[in-house]
Order: C-alpha cells, then structure tokens, then sequence
C-alpha cells in the first residue's frame, strides 16, 4: 500500500472510488460521484494550488482518498474542509488512520487555524477515527438527512491545530 499526494493520472481511479463509496449511500454528502470531466478540473485545481489530497494505492489502483482543502472564502481563509473514504474491502485495517495522519501532517504548511468535517452521526468508524486524531464534537444537525426512508444526523467535528501559528 502507497499513500501519495495525488496526480493528474490518478483521477479515474478517484472518481470510480469516489463514486463507489457515494453509492454506498451512507457516508457521503453525495449518492454519486460528480462528472468525470469536472472531478478532473477539481483534482488539476488542487495540484495547481498545492492543496493537501492523498490517495492509497494498491496495485496501481486507488482504493481510497483523504483531502484538506483551503476555504476561498475571504472570511474562512483560515479553515481547511476535510474529506475521506475508501473502498469497503480496505476499511478497519488501519488505512484509514494512516492517510487521514499524513494529510494533516501535509496541511501544515497551509497553517490552517481550523480542521472541518461533516459527518453522518451513524457513521460510528470514521467518528471513532477523528476522535482519536483529536477531532472534537461541536454540534449536531439532527435529522438533516432522509435517505432510504430513514433520518441521520450530521455531527460537525473540528480540529484545531497548534502548529505555533
Ligand atoms: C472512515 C474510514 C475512512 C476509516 O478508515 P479505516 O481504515 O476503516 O479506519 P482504521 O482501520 O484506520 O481505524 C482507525 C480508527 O477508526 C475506528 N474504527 C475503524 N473501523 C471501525 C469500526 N468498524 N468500528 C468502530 N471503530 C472503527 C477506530 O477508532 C480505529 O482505531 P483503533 O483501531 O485503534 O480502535 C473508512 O472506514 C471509510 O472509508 N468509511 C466509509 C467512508 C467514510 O465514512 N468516509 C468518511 C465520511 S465523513
């Protein structure tokens, strides 16, 4: 297994991850992957401005991703949002915990004063996950998503990093 920041060549086996775990239904804010050709753009965007994004490769395919990425917003310049998943067969195995770690150890160089997810509050693995890296609970949207005839809450968790800035 390789974690590396990701590459332009690495953007189909992004998007079909992307799009498997979204399907799942479950985890994601989304229940498809975007367009290939904009999922594209997004990733030339992220290599372009140097943002913080790994993928795990095993086998020369991407199995999973972990993104931090800066906040255009004038006012939220200070905050980097947070994505991840993988594939099902790679989860609990300590993958996860290993690239969410070297993407935070790479966002150091953007300073970020603020680490933010979004997370489903039955998603009870990636919450354990954050916890452990020092994420903490700041609130919870309850009953903010209806899928599959069923309510789920959205926990916001946040990292607050002392990098000495
Ligand atoms: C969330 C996810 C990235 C975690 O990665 P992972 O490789 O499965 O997790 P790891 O094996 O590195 O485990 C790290 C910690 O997570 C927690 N964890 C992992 N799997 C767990 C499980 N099945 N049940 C409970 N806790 C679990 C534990 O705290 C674990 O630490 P420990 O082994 O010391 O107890 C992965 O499961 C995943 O991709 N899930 C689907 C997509 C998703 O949820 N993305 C995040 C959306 S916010």
């Amino acid at each position: 297994m390789n974690i590396l920041p990701i590459h332009i060549s690495h953007v189909d086996g992004f998007h079909s991850a992307l799009d498997i775990v979204a399907r799942e239904r479950r985890y994601l804010a989304a229940v498809k992957a975007p367009p290939l050709d904009s999922t594209r753009r997004f990733v030339q965007g992220n290599i372009d401005n140097d943002q913080s994004q790994f993928v795990a490769i095993h086998d020369s395919e991407v199995v999973g991703w972990c993104d931090i990425l800066s906040c255009s917003d004038p006012l939220r310049r200070h905050i980097g949002v947070l994505g991840m998943g993988l594939l099902p067969e790679f989860r609990g195995r300590g993958l996860g915990e290993q690239l969410l770690s070297e993407t935070i150890a790479d966002a150091q160089k953007h300073r970020f004063h603020r680490i933010e997810l979004h997370v489903r509050a039955s998603n009870e693995p990636a919450i354990r996950l954050y916890r452990k890296l020092g994420f903490v609970l700041e609130g919870t949207l309850k009953n903010d998503v209806f899928i599959d005839n069923q309510f789920d809450s959205t926990h916001c968790m946040a990292l607050f990093p002392d990098w000495g800035n």
